[in-house]
């Protein structure tokens, strides 16, 4: 691989180190390897943005920073307790800071996010797809045996039978959280007396614990329009809030309710959930942006975008255009934002390339220049990369890996 330092003494008998500037002398003297060992000692002075390879995953500290706190904040406001999803960034890291400011416990989609999260320590975690197979139920036996606060949900009665039997023969008891159907097809036990028959079987069953109710209105949180969102959000939970009157009044244990989204997070303090699995807010991205808030309605701001790819411009042939290294591998979509350049956009050029158009004659980008884009959907753009960079300005402050993509043993 040709590193930046050689492509930059190359590139130094023309014009490219002038056109990038003083920084690049200083860029060209720190070889890759040399990052590389920083960043493993956690060394990271005089790291900044310029010295990292693209594409990459930089994450604004100050906006992250910020997005934390608010759902923290209105955590405890609105007594609505929160778990939030790690699908969206599969990162101890960021889990811990989630925890650190309150959150009770973390939301999973995966057997081995949740395994990745508490083997770190990390308490509370509660995997939202039910075990199928005998690979996941074994696991999640296994799981439940080694962490007496992980949760698992079923929604129907066959899985309850083969979790009860798999954790008899493990001699374990597992914490099983009812999932009730709440307008999205893909999952979810019928509301009413079905969910209430599911809940009672659960209840019933000697190595499972009931603990609550959950209902996922996935549809309700890319609902453009917070009104239409609200609507969408209570209609969709309706079913839900029936089956834990009913449960309650026959007696079983309703725990938790848990559901919701960074779209409905100030939506379903009103609907009955005692716990949030919003995910999106740490870092959003462009698709989430479109929704449009409660108090702005063309764009949904109140979370900030943190996260961008990060690239660099490497070829210019053409007027009003430029190539850059983000293609379909980095998933570079049209929707795409250019941080800070709002007259730029985006278009697909295949695996390894993107192109950014612009119409003003009087703009341009550089050779070499970098340019962060804003993903449209962060949690697959995320599960690209193997870290996330840690930015303060130009300063990288942190690294961390994204170990539920690499780190875990199978996902
Ligand atoms: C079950 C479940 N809960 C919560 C979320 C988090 O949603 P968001 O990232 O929109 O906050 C998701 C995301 O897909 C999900 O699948």
């Amino acid at each position: 691989m040709t590193s930046r330092r050689s492509f930059l003494k190359a590139a130094s008998t023309g014009s490219l180190l002038a056109t990038l500037g003083p920084r690049a002398a200083r860029t060209a003297d720190l070889r890759l390897n040399e990052i590389e060992a920083r960043i493993a000692r956690r060394d990271f002075r005089a790291l900044i943005k310029e010295d990292l390879p693209t594409p990459s995953l930089i994450l604004d500290s100050e906006i992250f920073d910020q997005n934390l706190r608010r759902m923290a904040e209105h955590s405890k406001a609105t007594g609505l307790k929160l778990r939030p999803h790690v699908k969206i960034h599969k990162s101890v890291d960021v889990a811990r800071r989630q925890l650190g400011l309150g959150a009770i416990g973390l939301t999973t989609a995966t057997i081995a996010e949740s395994e990745l999260m508490s083997s770190s320590g990390l308490k509370g975690v509660f995997w939202t797809r039910q075990p199928a197979g005998r690979n996941n139920i074994t696991r999640a036996v296994a799981l439940s045996k080694r962490d007496s606060t992980f949760l698992l949900v079923v929604d129907d009665p066959i899985i309850a039978e083969l979790v009860e039997q798999a954790a008899a023969s493990a001699g374990a008891r597992c914490t099983v959280v009812v999932d009730v159907f709440a307008g999205l097809t893909r999952h979810g036990m019928q509301s009413g007396r079905p969910a209430l028959e599911l809940a009672q079987k659960v209840d019933a069953s000697k190595h499972l614990r009931l603990h609550g109710l959950m209902g996922y209105s996935g549809g309700a949180s890319h609902t453009r329009g917070w009104e239409e969102r609200r609507k969408k959000s209570c209609d969709d939970l309706a079913g839900l809030l029936e089956t834990v009157e009913l449960c309650r009044k026959s007696g079983l244990p309703v725990n938790i309710v848990s559901g919701g989204s960074t779209g409905t997070y100030n939506i379903d303090t009103e609907n009955g959930l005692t716990e949030l699995q919003c995910g999106s807010y740490i870092f959003m991205d462009t698709g989430y942006r479109k929704v449009g808030g409660k108090s702005n309605a063309a764009v949904y701001d109140d979370f900030g975008a943190a996260l961008t790819v990060m690239t660099t411009v490497v070829s210019k042939r053409h007027p009003n255009q430029c190539t850059i290294d983000a293609g379909n591998k980095a998933l570079l979509r049209p929707t795409d934002e250019a941080k800070g350049m709002p007259w730029i956009t985006v278009e697909n050029q295949g695996a390894e390339y993107g192109i950014l158009k612009w119409k003003d004659g009087d703009r341009d980008l550089k050779l070499g220049e970098r340019v962060e884009l804003y993903p449209t959907n962060l949690d697959m753009s995320v599960n690209v990369y193997d870290r996330i960079y840690v930015a303060r300005g130009e300063q990288i402050i942190d690294v961390w890996p994204i170990m539920g993509r690499s780190g875990a043993p199978q996902r």
